[in-house]
């Protein structure tokens, strides 16, 4: 499908994951935040742990940063130790929830069922769901890409209206290329990019406005790149968004 850059922000967000005391993500949060101070025409987000949201959440209050969390449960309330609910989340400052990153699938067991549970949990509360896919090298490598995003997109969003879906972004993030230092080539990323948009276009008109983030060792020396492509709309970062200075260059450089 024919689709236009210029009606989609850019939109970067900064995976922290399992990184930072408060101290350390209270740094990090401000050093950002005045890195990318006299930027206009991007989204920035900073998706620090648990323990640091409320901290970064305040200390971000009314400025151009906003706050993600890395995941949340599925129910609002409950007998569910150790969970943290999205209205919770809401609670704390969060306008943005990650859900479905390939670290939850590989490493905890998070199935698809579960992340359009939470992904409808997160709308509930008035958060927007940042939707993670992507396939392994071994799926890559025996040509089960497109196969294995479209399942996993079709799962995530089953059961959306129009309006949920106009609140969600979707993240490719090949899992090869998380934390790897290798990159997708532009091309590969737009492949993947512009088969997401096709797919949702096929059940919902929010599709043209859609914001689809690339995520697997996103860089400042890349980025431009990425973006130069028609349905890369931002970027996914995890270790490049742990030094604020980099972070912001390279929110600044595909902006
Ligand atoms: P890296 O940028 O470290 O490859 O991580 C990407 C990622 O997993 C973001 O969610």
């Amino acid at each position: 499908m024919s689709s236009s850059p210029a009606q989609r922000r850019p939109f970067f967000c900064g995976n922290w994951k399992l990184n930072g005391s408060i101290a350390e993500s209270l740094a990090l949060a401000t050093e950002v935040r005045n890195g990318v101070a006299t930027l206009r025409n991007a989204d920035v987000v900073v998706a620090p742990s648990f323990t640091a949201l409320h901290a970064v959440a305040k200390r971000l209050e009314d400025g151009p940063v906003a706050v993600s969390a890395q995941d949340c449960h599925f129910e609002d309330k409950g007998a569910f130790t150790g969970e943290v609910s999205a209205p919770q989340l809401a609670d704390v400052g969060c306008k943005y929830v990650i859900l479905g990153h390939s670290e939850r699938r590989q490493l905890f067991g998070e199935l698809d069922a579960a992340v359009n549970l939470k992904a409808r949990a997160a709308l509930r509360a008035g958060l927007s769901p940042i939707i993670c896919v992507g396939e392994t090298l071994a799926e890559r490598d025996a040509g089960e890409t497109l196969g294995r995003v479209q399942a996993q997109l079709d799962a995530a969003i089953a059961g959306m209206t129009d309006a949920d879906l106009g609140r969600c972004l979707v993240a490719y993030e090949p899992v090869w290329a998380i934390g790897t230092g290798r990159t997708a080539t532009p091309g590969q990323a737009q492949e993947v990019h512009a088969f997401i948009r096709a797919s949702v276009a096929r059940r919902s008109g929010v599709a043209p406005t859609l914001r689809i983030l690339y995520g697997g060792s996103m860089k400042p020396d890349n980025v431009r790149a990425l973006m130069s492509e028609a349905d890369v709309d931002g970027g996914l970062v995890g270790g490049a968004s742990l030094q604020a200075e980099s972070f912001a260059r390279m929110v600044k450089e595909g902006s």
